[in-house]
């Protein structure tokens, strides 16, 4: 079993043991390795200051992919074989790269505490860019998808986004040039698959690279505390909310990284990141893809994980509402062996799962929707990108002519828990598919919820948001010839 945390940074190889493994990466570039380029605002993945690049072997394990993620909800013993690029890393022979030198030139830059963060993301942006064309330019709204995970508080957004705008693809020097990536296949593919095992003073943490060793851990040791792409335990850390004595990263177990279609089903691996989902679903299901594209921030995409959304159990948790009306189902898989759980019976209560104590999500299993299906998924929230939602919903049915069949309701953000609205199915079903049933339909939900007043919204709004997405869902689905407007 390895005893340290190997990973380069900025080309140079590091091996972290220690109480250093439990630092965030954040932490860890600015005060041990004295690399203050990467800055932190918010310490909560929020801002993008503190983005970074992190790569790691791709899926081939022939190259390196590299991701933009935010260092600040990055922990050490998640990085075990990855190769962290930060902004003072992307210069090019000594001179600032031409993203860099662009943001100067387009007074891209006051503070400057952003601008770090800033430019990393465009490089991202730019990593992936490739039109094949002699010479592009990034487009617009390209940019602006890129930056959802920045906030700038003091230039404001035009000159940055000119900045990027005013680059040439063929001009940017892509990581794989600036660090070839040979030593670092070679280095990643060797010790890959190896266990690792760090003490710290107060904590302990392992690596494992199979699932029964993390079936095992996980009963052996009550209470530990499973991080996957860390961007919900990595907030609920820096905010002291939790301090576990114990720690499994599921970075490296095999087998969970795999996303395939079989027959009409999407196998989702425990470790597929939600970027990864968001490309999957562009052609096969747009809905989702709506929810996945408008989820957190592109930093957050990258690093963050459906099964860990799943496993929050949040009852604002963006994917939930479609898998309650797909009838996705979740593999776990535990000390007697796996069994499969449908998501909308998962949940015993606020944030609590019907797992026991040594199981852990291995896939999910999503039923693609029939072609005839008609299917909305709403997020409710003050902004577009990077916010928490008010309130989510998910309607699915079928129309056999006039009549409803098969109606699938669920909503979040009403409850301690996503809720299947049973009684408002039972209406919808058989019912003509007209502007009454909906409304009629709109006022049962309002009685089937429990809603609550906080920061996101009182329960009077959720109450009415809930009415009112019915008549949403009605207009927005029903044929021209047949709309009625009140
Ligand atoms: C800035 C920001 C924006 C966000 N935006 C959104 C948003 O728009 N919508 C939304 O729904 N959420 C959002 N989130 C929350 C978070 O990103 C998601 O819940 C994400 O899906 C969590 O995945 P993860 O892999 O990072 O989970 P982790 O943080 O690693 O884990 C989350 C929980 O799941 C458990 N867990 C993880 N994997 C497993 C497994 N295989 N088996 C058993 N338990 C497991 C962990 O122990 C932990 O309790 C946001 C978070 C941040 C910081
Ligand atoms: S400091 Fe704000 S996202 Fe990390
Ligand atoms: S330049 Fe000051 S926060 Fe962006």
């Amino acid at each position: 079993m390895r005893d340290f945390v190997l990973l380069y940074v900025n080309g140079v190889e590091h091996q972290v043991s220690g109480d250093d493994a439990f630092l965030s990466l954040s932490d860890y570039l600015r005060y041990s390795l004295n690399k203050c380029g990467t800055k932190v605002v918010c310490a909560e993945g929020d801002c993008g200051a503190c983005t970074v690049f992190l790569g790691r072997l791709n899926a081939p394990k022939s190259g390196i992919e590299y991701i933009p993620v935010n260092a600040c909800i990055q922990y050490m013993y998640q990085l075990d074989c990855t190769h962290i690029v930060t902004v003072e890393g992307l210069k090019v022979d000594g001179d600032l790269n031409r993203i860099q030198q662009s943001m100067v030139d387009c007074h891209g830059a006051q503070c400057g505490y952003c601008t770090p963060g800033f430019i990393v993301a465009m490089c991202s942006l730019f990593e992936q860019c490739d039109k094949g064309e002699k010479s592009c330019n990034v487009t617009r709204q390209e940019v602006s998808d890129a930056l959802t995970g920045n906030l700038c508080r003091c230039t404001g957004y035009e000159a940055i986004i000119k900045a990027a705008m005013s680059v040439d693809e063929k001009e940017y020097k892509r990581l794989d040039n600036l660090y070839p990536s040979q030593t670092l296949i070679s280095a990643f593919k060797k010790h890959h698959d190896e266990p690792v095992s760090v003490k710290g003073e107060e904590s302990e943490f392992f690596k494992p690279t199979d699932v029964k060793s993390a079936v095992e851990y996980k009963s052996n040791h009550p209470g530990v505390v499973i991080v996957s792409g860390g961007t919900d335990v990595c907030v609920n850390l820096n905010k002291g909310r939790i301090e576990p004595k114990n720690i499994m990263v599921l970075t490296h177990v095999s087998g969970l990284d795999e996303l395939k279609t079989s027959g009409n089903t999407v196998e989702v691996g425990a470790r597929v990141s939600l970027r990864k989902l968001e490309e999957f679903f562009q052609e096969t299901l747009p809905e989702f893809h709506h929810i996945l594209w408008v989820f957190g921030s592109p930093q957050i995409r990258y690093a963050g994980t459906l099964a860990g959304n799943i496993a929050n159990g949040s009852p604002i948790a963006d994917s939930l509402p479609f898998l309650f009306v797909s009838g996705a189902e979740v593999e776990v898989a535990g000390l007697k062996g796996d069994r499969r759980i449908k998501v909308n019976q998962l949940y015993s209560g606020y944030r609590k799962m019907v797992l026991t104590d040594d199981e852990i999500i291995v896939k999910i299993h999503i039923p693609l929707p029939a072609k005839s299906t008609k299917l909305k998924l709403y997020k409710v929230s003050k902004r577009e990108h990077l916010d928490i939602s008010s309130f989510t919903a998910a309607i699915s049915l079928e129309r056999d002519g006039d009549k409803i069949s098969n109606a699938q309701v669920a909503y979040g953000g009403v409850a301690a828990v996503v809720l299947k609205l049973s009684k408002t199915e039972e209406f919808l079903n058989g019912k003509p598919f007209s502007l009454d049933t909906f409304r009629g339909a709109g006022e049962v939900a309002m009685k089937e919820i429990m809603p609550i007043s906080d920061v996101r919204g009182s329960k009077d709004y959720r109450l009415q948001l809930a009415a009112n997405i019915m008549e949403k869902f009605y207009f927005e689905t029903a044929d021209e010839k047949e709309l009625v407007c009140p």
